[in-house]
């Protein structure tokens, strides 16, 4: 582990952003990696805001919060991930663009670098064969928001090693989560048993049993539950919901799995929750 001196993330959306402020946080340097200026303005800009509600709550000193910012930098250029330690993929959630970016990591980054993926729900065996490092191919499922969720999913690809894994523990205890290993298969666990639960609570809503609200009340009075299932969704972006019911469909073959017409409708519409504004609340 001593050896882990630099983290390459890629993408700083949401999910980037926060597994860099982590990253940097726990005294690794971290290069952070976007495809425009715009994405990581935005993304370093978050990070800052982030740490500085830490600050605020005194989980932070403000001395710290200028180190850990020092250890992150931004760059453009997959290239200038060459010489990191281990690198972190946390970009869209489509095969297709992952499948680059695993393969050209994969030819500019020494053999030994691990490789990890934030997926919330693509095989990491499949991403695994895209690279001629299978074994150290691995997946980091990080929980949003990644400053304060304490959950790491490790999911195993087939060709994931022993010694790949132990290295994922070791980083993810590192930066003061705690690891769950799981092995690879649609959803791996977190998404497979959560996602059903927010699309249920959709059919509830569209077929006239409750409304949202009571739906969420439902779930935060009476299971305690921070956030009723449908301000989750509202949270996690309703198309991604769907992306994830759509890969536990596929996947598993299941008509369980069936994505809800009115989650279907919901994107469709351009309502995807708190990031567009409407999702099944309105956010102003
Ligand atoms: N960065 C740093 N700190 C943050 C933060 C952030 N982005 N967001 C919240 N916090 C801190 C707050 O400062 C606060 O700190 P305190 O305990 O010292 O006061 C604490 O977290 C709680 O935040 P708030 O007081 O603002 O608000 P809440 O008490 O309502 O908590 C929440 C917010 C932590 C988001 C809580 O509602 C929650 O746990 N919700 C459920 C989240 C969840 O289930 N996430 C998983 C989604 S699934 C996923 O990510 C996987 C994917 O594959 C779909």
């Amino acid at each position: 582990m001593a050896d882990i001196q630099t983290v390459g993330v890629v993408g700083a959306g949401t999910m980037g952003n926060g597994i860099a402020h982590v990253i940097a946080r726990s005294g690794i340097k971290v290069r952070l990696c976007e495809v425009e200026q715009r994405f990581l303005d935005r993304g370093l800009d978050t990070i800052r805001k982030n740490m500085a509600r830490e600050v605020a709550k005194s989980k932070l000193t403000q001395p710290e919060m200028d180190a850990a910012l020092a250890r992150i930098s931004g760059t453009l250029e997959r290239t200038a991930l060459m010489d990191c330690d281990f690198v972190i993929e946390a970009a869209t959630e489509r095969f297709e663009v992952k499948q680059a970016i695993f393969s050209e990591l994969d030819a500019i980054l020494p053999e030994a670098v691990i490789l990890a993926s934030n997926t919330s729900s693509i095989s990491i065996t499949k991403l695994a064969a895209q690279t001629r490092r299978p074994d150290h191919v691995i997946g980091m499922h990080f929980f949003n928001p990644v400053p304060v969720m304490k959950l790491v999913e490790v999911i195993r690809g087939l060709a994931t090693s022993q010694q790949t894994y132990d290295t994922v523990k070791a980083l993810t205890e590192r930066l003061g989560k705690t690891p769950v290993e799981v092995n690879d298969a649609p959803g791996f666990v977190s998404n497979r048993v959560l996602m059903p639960l927010l699309n249920e609570a959709m059919y509830a809503v569209m077929e006239g049993v409750a409304t949202a609200d009571a739906v969420d009340e439902v779930f935060k009075l009476g299971m305690a539950h921070p956030m009723g299932p449908l301000t989750l969704a509202d949270f996690i972006g309703l198309d991604v919901c769907l992306d994830i019911m759509r890969v536990l469909h596929d996947g598993l073959g299941d008509p369980k799995y069936r994505p809800c017409p009115l989650l279907i409708k919901m994107v469709d519409a351009g309502w995807l929750g708190r990031k567009s504004g409407r999702g099944f609340y309105s956010y102003s």
